[in-house]
């Protein structure tokens, strides 16, 4: 039996992926960042899920402005590390989970959403920085990973209820695997916060935003859904765009949720970093 338990959203700045690989988390400029992330590491370890679904955005890495899909989710056995400059990370490889992915391309589609199907995809800092936030350096990641990136690079993204319903979604296929092995999964979505990279505004900030944003996604996703990319734009900045991946994550999990833990730091880079982490608590009443 596959499960939903655990949804987990986080800010996929490169820059602290940069500053994991090059061994800086205890610097005056990074020591507070990872401090908070502390209790996310070990809620991670004792989590130990066996599968995460994880939205994110590719930055012009696996894909180009020649092939956008709103929605492409990865079926292979593994996914390389993108190469975005400076040579791939130094981070394990992604290994997939084809067999549970393969059963959510096929409920999702049937269901109405129409993913694109990656049998092979690169992923860049946004799915690998939140391994590396929530697991460390590890030999290898302790968990599979099936890649789900979303466009919210060109105009138009998928608006904020779109990814509520994916990720609704998302749960309704999970329940229906018909796999016997047991698997506990735990959705991610990343980037976000406030993050403008470019223009006037670069390095942009808003905090009471932020703030607002982590405080309603327990109990009013829904309210949340009805931000517009124009609002977006205006309160996060142009990359805030980011936030939608969040509602996916949110969708999937079940109504009520526990917040566990939650980490909000500026700056990281040019951005503010968030990090929330839910249980849902459906799964958690006694049997
Ligand atoms: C940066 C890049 C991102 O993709 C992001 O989500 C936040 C920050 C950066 O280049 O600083
Ligand atoms: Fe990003």
């Amino acid at each position: 039996m596959a499960e939903i338990l655990y949804g987990v959203a986080t800010s996929h700045v490169p820059a602290i992926g940069a500053a994991i690989d090059g061994g800086k988390e205890d610097t005056p400029y990074w020591k507070p960042l990872f401090e908070g992330y502390e209790g996310a590491r070990k809620w991670m370890a004792d989590a130990d899920p066996d599968v995460l679904i994880l939205a994110y955005n590719d930055h012009a890495n696996a894909f180009d402005l020649d092939l956008i899909p709103t929605f492409a989710i990865g079926v292979a056995d593994q996914f390389p590390i993108a190469d975005e400059g400076y040579g791939p990370r130094l981070v394990p490889p992604v290994v997939g989970h084809p067999e549970l992915a393969w059963h959510l391309v096929e409920s999702l589609i049937l269901d109405e959403f129409d993913m694109t199907i990656c049998n092979h995809m690169p992923v860049d800092h946004g799915l690998t920085v939140p391994l590396s936030i929530l697991y460390g350096q590890p030999e290898r990641w302790p968990a599979k990973v099936i890649p789900l990136a979303v466009n919210v690079v060109q105009f138009p993204p998928p608006t904020g209820r779109r990814c509520y319903a994916l990720g609704q979604a998302i749960r309704r296929a999970v329940e229906t695997y018909p796999d016997d092995e047991e698997l506990k999964i735990a959705v991610l979505g990343t980037g976000g916060m406030s993050n403008q990279l470019q223009g006037e505004r670069a390095a942009f900030i808003n905090t009471p935003f932020d703030t607002d944003y982590l405080n309603r996604l327990a109990d009013d996703a829904e309210g949340l859904t009805e931000i517009t990319h124009t609002e977006l734009l205006r309160d996060a900045g142009s990359e805030g765009i980011e936030l939608v991946m969040w509602l996916i994550m949110r969708g999937a999990i079940s109504k009520d949720v526990r917040e566990v833990h939650r980490h909000y730091h500026v700056p990281a880079s040019n951005t503010a970093a968030g990090l929330i982490i839910f249980e849902g608590t459906e799964a958690l009443v006694p049997t």
